[in-house]
């Protein structure tokens, strides 16, 4: 039963292009797994996703020739059959027999024997093939490997990849009292304030989670939010406001919040994870390139739609999701937001750019164009005292950059982008 239903949502994701999160639980509303086999097929699809490229030169090392395209449905079985070969704790045996199995159900009958056949082979041959893989270069799309290399260089771009085929910790953000949740919650306290955890289960179960002392938020993604520093009584915009993470962290802080987002389920979202949090902001559904306030702003923070590549290692479906089209056109929709967003605040105010793309266009070359421009906007340089001394996560012109290399002996984090603007 996992196994049939990782197989369907790792070809909505492949030939469908769903998420992960919309297919994953679509397919858990039409079967009901308990939470052993539910947890199995999570860690089977996000497994197969992260070695993808892997698997598949795996595969085809052991084919005469490629597979038709009418043996998608086989391909599916043998690639999950190859994830838990390999890189699951999953016996071999029982990863040859459930994939013929799995074969009958889903009617790939006529491949059975291959089935059987290529996963046999790769259980006696295939540890010393693995072993001789460049996992992070297989694994990496081409393209996103070509613009870190370009962007960051070879040696970090090969220790980004790398850090995209483990699992991430969980991230919480607290209101208050770290110290305290940190050992409530047995988790270790990062240098940025957040508390990490390694082993978790539901987060729904976790202590603290009813009472609203924290939320869920990946340590990079709660940096941004910091350099507005003192934000209370401030008032301040939220622009690409939903699921709520930085606007909780505006409100905790005490600023007077307007949380705007084009996206009337995305808000009633983040309208449900502050009534948790006990916080209050208004809500507006808009779109916020033509949104303007009745009074000009303190601050403006755009969390900017983007192809999200800086968190892939969360979200290993992103990868056959988005293409260098995607990066393209959202330029368009970032360039507008800022736009928008200078003319909302007032003299003297900050607009705060983020984005949690790995993607030079989407981070550095707007906000170098946007500055380069008529825009009445200057940038605010970010020091390292602002961000815990962390120096290795500012960029030379006093952005903030973060990548999902850093931080590698405590599990990482996500790649993230920020520059701070100010009002001339
Ligand atoms: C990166 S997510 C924001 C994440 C959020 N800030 C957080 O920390 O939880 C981007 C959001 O921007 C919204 N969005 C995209 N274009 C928009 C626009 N033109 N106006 C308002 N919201 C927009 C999307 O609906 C999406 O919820």
């Amino acid at each position: 039963m996992p196994r049939l239903l990782a197989a369907n949502v790792l070809e909505d994701i492949l030939y469908r292009k769903q998420t992960f999160e919309r297919s994953f639980s679509l397919q858990l509303h039409q079967r009901l797994l308990n939470t052993r086999d539910k947890s199995f097929a999570f860690n089977l699809i996000l497994t197969t996703l992260r070695r993808l490229g892997q698997i598949d030169e795996l595969i085809g090392r052991c084919l005469n020739r490629p597979l038709p395209r009418k043996a998608a449905g086989a391909r599916t079985i043998l690639r999950l059959g190859v994830a838990q070969l390999f890189f699951l704790d999953v016996p071999p045996h029982a990863a040859v027999n459930t994939s013929v199995e799995l074969a009958n159900k889903r009617k790939q009958g006529p491949y059975n024997k291959l089935i059987n056949a290529v996963l046999r082979r790769l259980n006696r041959e295939g540890k010393t093939l693995v072993g001789e893989q460049d996992s992070a270069k297989l694994n990496t799309a081409e393209w996103l490997w070509e613009s870190w290399a370009a962007a960051f260089g070879h040696q970090i771009c090969r220790k980004i990849a790398e850090a995209h085929l483990c699992q991430a910790p969980l991230d919480l953000t607290v209101k208050n009292n770290a110290t305290t949740w940190t050992q409530k919650l047995s988790g270790q306290l990062l240098n940025t304030g957040s508390i990490r955890l390694f082993k978790y289960g539901d987060v729904k179960t976790l202590f603290g989670y009813e009472e609203g002392a924290w939320w869920v938020q990946d340590t990079a993604a709660a940096l941004p939010v910091k350099l507005l520093g003192d934000i209370n009584g401030l008032r301040i915009a939220d622009l690409c406001a939903a699921p709520g993470g930085k606007t909780a962290q505006l409100a905790a802080g005490g600023a007077e919040v307007i949380a705007i987002d084009r996206s009337a389920d995305r808000l009633n979202t983040l309208k449900q994870n502050l009534t948790r949090l006990n916080l209050t902001v208004e809500t507006v559904v808009a779109d916020a390139i033509l949104w303007r306030p009745k009074r000009l702003l303190d601050a403006v923070l755009i969390d900017a739609p983007c192809t999200a590549t800086g968190t892939i290692r969360r979200h290993p479906d992103i990868q056959y999701l988005k293409n260098p089209d995607h990066v393209t056109s959202g330029l368009v929709v970032q360039k507008a937001l800022l736009q928008a967003a200078s003319e909302m605040v007032k003299p003297g105010g900050v607009v705060l750019y983020a984005t949690c793309s790995l993607q030079p266009e989407e981070g550095p070359s707007i906000i170098k164009a946007f500055i380069g421009s008529e825009a009445a906007v200057s940038r605010y340089p970010i020091s390292a005292s602002e961000l815990a001394g962390m120096e290795e996560f500012l960029t030379s012109d006093g952005d903030l950059r973060t990548l999902p290399c850093f931080l590698a002996e405590h599990g990482g984090m996500d790649g993230f982008y920020a520059a701070r603007l100010v009002h001339d």
